[in-house]
């Protein structure tokens, strides 16, 4: 199993590289996509679909039997136990707005616990690779998280959709900003999520997310050092869940900040 564990590793960090450089290849288009509504604020082009495509064309033809979810493609899981969870483009208000904080994500879950992360942005060629029980890497070079014991040991990474309701945000904002914490949200979970991972931000915390934004990062950040909060538990791989990521000394004060019981 370990063997198979790792040939997807591999193939994995090459996928993303590759979707990476076709999406950006329509990035580099722009004038010629045109972008088409979900709901609000959330949009697609034909960037992330082909990209999409491309991805799933690829782990079909090197690993036929294994399940696949993506954001765009839908549900192939079929009750599989390895499942690849794929964003093609996380980041797409910025992509289609041409801003740069966007990425590709790949993970692979197996049996249930996010194994294999890929992450690769290709505007900075990073990519954000680790297989759980080993570690965290951004390209060959080692990463950690930044263990800090409060949220004025640096920044923290925020994000915010219409999936949820102000309410369940604002007081969150509020005790961050009143322990002397400061936030950002550049638009691509996925991405500030691997920058926890790489001690770029102190923790990341939004009240909804869905698995294909954050299964390949929560890999990273785990095998990081850092940690998350249960992200499958209540079927958070169909229904998505709220995510938290830090360092452990910071994990529980961003926890009660959020004020929600989360698992
Ligand atoms: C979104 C981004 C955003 C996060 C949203 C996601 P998309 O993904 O990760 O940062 O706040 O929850 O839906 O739509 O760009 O793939
Ligand atoms: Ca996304
Ligand atoms: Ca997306």
């Amino acid at each position: 199993m370990n063997q198979s564990i790792q040939a997807r590793y591999t193939f994995a960090q090459q996928l993303a590289r590759e979707a990476g450089e076709l999406a950006h290849r329509y990035f580099q288009n722009l004038d010629q996509i045109v972008v088409e509504s979900k709901g609000t604020q959330d949009e697609v082009s034909i960037a992330d679909r082909e990209t999409e495509v491309f991805i799933r064309a690829r782990i079909a033809e090197a690993f036929p039997d294994d399940g696949i979810l993506g954001e765009e493609g839908g549900d192939d899981r079929d009750g599989k136990s390895i499942i690849w969870v794929i964003d093609p483009i996380d980041g797409t208000a910025c992509f289609v707005n041409n801003m740069f904080s966007w990425c590709v994500s790949i993970a692979v879950a197996v049996d249930g616990v996010p194994t294999i992360g890929a992450v690769y942005d290709p505007n900075a060629k990073e990519l954000f690779h680790a297989m759980r029980g080993g570690v965290a890497y951004v390209n060959d070079k080692l990463v950690n998280v930044k263990d800090v014991a409060d949220f004025k040991g640096g920044v923290l990474g925020v994000g915010f959709s219409h999936r949820s309701k102000p309410e369940e945000f604002t007081p969150f904002m509020h005790t961050l900003l009143s322990s002397g914490g400061m936030f950002i949200r550049n638009g691509s979970g996925a991405l500030m999520l691997c920058y926890v991972a790489a001690g770029r931000l102190i923790g990341y915390y939004e009240p909804h997310i869905n698995s294909w934004d954050c299964l390949a990062a929560i890999a990273i950040v785990e095998a990081a050092g850092g940690q998350c909060n249960n992200f499958l538990a209540d079927d958070g791989m169909s229904r998505g869940n709220p995510i938290l990521a830090a360092g452990k000394p910071l994990y529980p004060l961003l926890l009660r900040a959020t004020g929600k019981n989360v698992k």
